[in-house]
């Protein structure tokens, strides 16, 4: 079998790959023929993490791979350090010098092979060969969410609107055979999602609630909301060209949840699973909404518009609102919510937000475990009357200049109050600088932390 660059079919034959650090440096030349180590010595390899070498073998082909681990300068030991080999080492078989050791690195390898080549010719690739395992099969299951996630972001917007995210989740959802519908244009209104209709209605591209339902009735309910803005231009409070231009990323919450209920259905895993994405395009046309338009929400206050390009959280609001009415046991939103986030953590830690202090333990744990950083924020309390308006029940944004990564979850917040746990997860969605098993373009924060989470439910 070969997917993702794996092959479990001829684990005994390939290129071994001998995985060393500083300490370790010696005992692997020693494994080495002696011209072999002369190449080394000659080379002058150093052992600094995620440097390589290909040394010959007698008659000059690749003969072995040498390659550093360990901690950087920074003391910062990267557990997907081994993505880094994919994207650099000559198309050719691998096999581990050390098979016994896979663990992790067949995912890693995974992660670092992929690249999105749905508009251009995909650039040849190396194969690793692994033992079959119960790991490596765990595995194959984050990495085929991986890849969903990361395509589903990668795909420019002209090629990714709201129906084509529709149609993404529906094939997604033929593959496991889960319950599937969609709440489209004008029965947004009628069914009562009236921020979902009043951010998506400028755009040509119909704005949709899409809703899956999979698993056993009597199992743990978990719901997933993702946030699904196939574009967002800003609409009337049009965003500057900078940050517009990578806003085709805006459904990375979207692309998130599928990836992870991808997970979720493949592993079989005793959930009663449901994924709700609002699927708007926030554009600009005569048909916009407004700064100053006050709409009903789908748990009833007023919100009144505070700026048209803090959109997410308003088609979040009327989707946590209904994925809240159930009572799940666990409601989580994923979304590319705010620039401020990235003010506070970076590209790479994205912040999550939770009121239960035991599930913030897990998550902290399991992102540890899962090479998937995340960091919790507070839902600070004395915040949350930022959040008032003159004219309406409420405005959806602050005039504070401060913390707007909090002030969004705590505007989220307050549209959740049945549900047993609440977390939610401002992700970027975003990789901006290629990093071993992370290359550059769409990515799927937080889901491999939060399935972990899930394999270990209840
Ligand atoms: N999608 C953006 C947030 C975003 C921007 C995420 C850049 C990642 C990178 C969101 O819709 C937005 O525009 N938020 C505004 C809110 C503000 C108007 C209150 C922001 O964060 O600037
Ligand atoms: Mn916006
Ligand atoms: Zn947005």
């Amino acid at each position: 079998m070969k997917e993702f660059f794996l092959d479990t079919d001829i684990h005994q034959s390939g290129i071994p790959i001998i995985r060393l650090d500083a300490q370790s440096l010696d005992q692997a030349l020693a494994a080495l023929k002696a011209p072999q180590r002369a190449w080394v010595k000659a080379s002058r390899f150093k052992p600094e993490p995620g440097a390589y070498l290909v040394v010959p073998d007698a008659s000059g082909k690749p003969g072995a791979v040498l390659f550093a681990t360990g901690k950087d300068k920074t003391g910062f030991d990267d557990p997907l350090i081994f993505g880094h080999l994919p994207g650099v080492l000559p198309k050719a078989q691998y096999r581990l010098a050390d098979p016994d050791a896979h663990g992790s690195l067949a995912l890693a390898w995974a992660l670092g092979s992929y690249q999105f080549s749905r508009y251009t010719k995909a650039a040849p690739r190396p194969v690793l060969a692994v033992p079959k395992s119960e790991e490596l099969e765990r595995s194959l299951i984050i990495a085929h969410g991986m890849y969903l996630a990361r395509d589903l972001i990668n795909t420019p917007a002209n090629d990714m609107g709201p129906d084509e995210l529709e149609a993404a989740a529906r094939s997604l959802s033929q593959t496991h055979g889960s319950a599937f519908s969609a709440i489209a244009g004008e029965d947004l209104l009628v069914q009562n999602l009236p921020l979902v209709h009043a951010v998506g209605k400028s755009s040509p591209r119909a704005p949709r609630l899409i809703d899956l339902v999979w698993g056993d009735e009597g199992a743990p309910k978990v719901t997933l909301v993702g946030k699904g803005v196939c574009f967002d231009s800003g609409g009337l409070d049009i965003k500057p060209p900078g940050p517009m231009s990578l806003m085709k990323k805006d459904m990375g919450g979207a692309a998130a949840a599928l990836g992870l209920a991808s997970m979720i259905m493949r592993a079989k895993l005793p959930i009663r699973l449901r994924v709700l994405i609002p699927a708007v395009e926030n554009s600009v046309s005569g048909r916009a909404f407004r700064p100053g338009d006050i709409y009903p929400s789908r748990k009833g206050p007023s919100v009144e518009i505070g700026n048209t390009d803090a959109e997410g959280r308003l088609v979040l609001a009327d989707a946590l609102a209904l994925g809240d009415e159930e009572a799940p046991d666990l409601l989580i939103s994923l979304a590319t919510l705010t620039g401020a986030a990235r003010v506070a953590l970076g590209p790479d830690l994205p912040p999550f937000y939770t009121h239960d202090e035991a599930l913030a333990g897990k998550i902290e744990d399991t992102a540890r475990t899962s090479a998937d950083p995340l960091w919790r924020m507070p839902l600070w309390a004395p915040y949350d009357d930022w959040l008032k308006s003159p004219v309406a029940d409420m405005n959806h944004i602050t005039t504070q200049p401060f913390a707007g990564s909090i002030t969004a979850a705590l505007f989220l917040n307050r549209f959740v109050e049945r549900s047993t746990s609440f977390a939610h997860f401002d992700i970027f969605g975003w990789t901006p600088e290629a990093r071993p098993a992370r290359p550059k373009g769409g990515e799927a924060q937080a889901i491999r932390a939060i399935f972990t989470l899930l394999e270990r439910y209840r």
